[in-house]
């Protein structure tokens, strides 16, 4: 029994509606992390449907505690993609939506949800510090991001990753770079290894190389500096971007595979891929680029599409978290429980906005809208 509560005290709703866009495959909360946050004074509502695309039918969420009914009049709406139109017009003033917003993107949906009375969290505005590690979802699914990308490299390749040695001959193992070691990037790196593939790591901030090798990749220098606030790059200067742009060029050669992830908050995808690097690779060569959404990293990348320039293939997934949606929710539920944990004080909704994680990822608080 919880005691947290006083008897007259009503207990929070958190309604979990089933993701309108049809790739989206994902699902805001699993049935294990409902059944945890039932048991600390927190009632769900599901959507019928809603877990179906990961796999999950509603008797499981009843079976962990929920009902099956109508999540928009919850206290807090809890979902994966930023809301559409449709779903904006559905919440009412005092309520709560946590969920990917892309509040740099989606301005208007941000001001739509101010306007609304809705108070909007952002889970990628979640700073990257440890304590908040736990709730950092873009990690979380750039994780899953960084060890699909290899798959899809692996599946497109016209190569094998590892090195085999068969009666018939030996073949040499894949040569992968991965460019931007961040979390999707070190993962790429370590699922590259894992398949036998040779893994070679770049970034601009000097600090990854010991993670780079400790994952059993080497550790590409091209002696550029670029360590910004928070964990993250800085962008670079013309002259900076021009020497990287060469010297990349040089080395993507003589790789079968190049995996890009560099991403510098708030700003266009850094351009490290050139057409002539593209160029300058081998016929049956892969590009994977993950920053598509943000314009890509290479200069021949069509977001969202599959092309084939030069005779490399040049994939622009824009959504690989989907494609993984049983453990893609799982992890993401985590996160978003996580979260919602931290705005509830003795049972009830009370978010202390002196947290710096709830003032940081707050985007639609009366005060300061980001
Ligand atoms: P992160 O911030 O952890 O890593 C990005 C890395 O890029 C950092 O280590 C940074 O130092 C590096 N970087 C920045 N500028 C660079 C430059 N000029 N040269 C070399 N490295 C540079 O980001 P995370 O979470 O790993 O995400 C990586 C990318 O993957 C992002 O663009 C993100 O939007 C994207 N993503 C794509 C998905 C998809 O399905 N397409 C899913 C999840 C993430």
């Amino acid at each position: 029994m919880d005691t947290s509560q006083s008897a007259a005290q009503p207990r929070p709703t958190v309604g979990v509606p089933r993701e309108l866009n049809e790739d989206e495959r994902r699902v805001a909360l699993v049935p294990k992390i409902v059944a945890a946050l039932t048991g600390k004074g927190v009632d769900v509502v599901v959507e019928s449907g809603a877990g179906l695309g990961a796999l999950i039918p509603d008797e499981l969420y009843v079976g962990a505690g929920a009902k099956i009914g109508d999540p928009w009049s919850a206290d807090v709406v809890v979902k994966v993609a930023p809301p559409s139109n449709e779903e904006v017009g559905r919440f009412h003033s005092g309520q709560t939506l946590i969920g990917f917003l892309a509040p740099r993107n989606q301005d208007n949906q941000v001001a739509a949800l101010q306007a609304a009375g809705v108070q909007a969290f952002a889970v990628e505005a979640i700073p990257r510090i440890s304590r908040a590690q736990v709730m950092d979802a873009l990690s979380s699914q750039a994780n899953v991001a960084g060890y699909k990308a290899v798959l899809l490299a692996a599946s497109e390749s016209t190569r094998f990753f590892p090195m085999l040695t068969t009666a018939a001959g030996t073949v040499k193992p894949a040569t992968v770079l991965v460019l931007g070691v961040g979390v999707a990037g070190l993962q790429a790196l370590a699922t590259a290894k894992r398949l036998g593939g040779r893994a070679t790591g770049y970034d601009v901030r000097p600090e990854v190389a010991d993670q780079v090798r400790s994952v059993g990749a080497q550790w590409l220098d091209l002696g550029i500096d670029a360590a910004g606030e928070g964990g993250y790059a800085r962008e670079l200067t013309d002259e900076e971007r021009a020497q990287q742009q060469q010297a990349l060029e040089d080395a993507i050669k003589g790789f079968d595979v190049v995996i890009t992830t560099a991403l510098v908050p708030g700003r266009p995808a850094p351009r490290l891929v050139t057409a002539a690097a593209v160029e300058g690779m081998k016929p049956g060569s892969v590009v994977v680029d993950l920053a598509g959404e943000t314009g890509g990293n290479c200069e021949l990348t069509e977001p969202g599409q599959t092309v084939v320039k030069h005779g490399v293939t040049i994939c622009s997934p824009l959504n690989l978290p989907a494609s993984m949606p049983e453990h893609a929710s799982e992890l993401y539920s985590k996160n978003v429980s996580a979260l919602l944990e931290l705005m509830l004080v003795d049972g009830a909704l009370a978010p202390d906005f002196s947290d710096e994680v709830l003032a940081a990822s707050c985007v639609t608080r009366e005060e300061s809208v980001s």
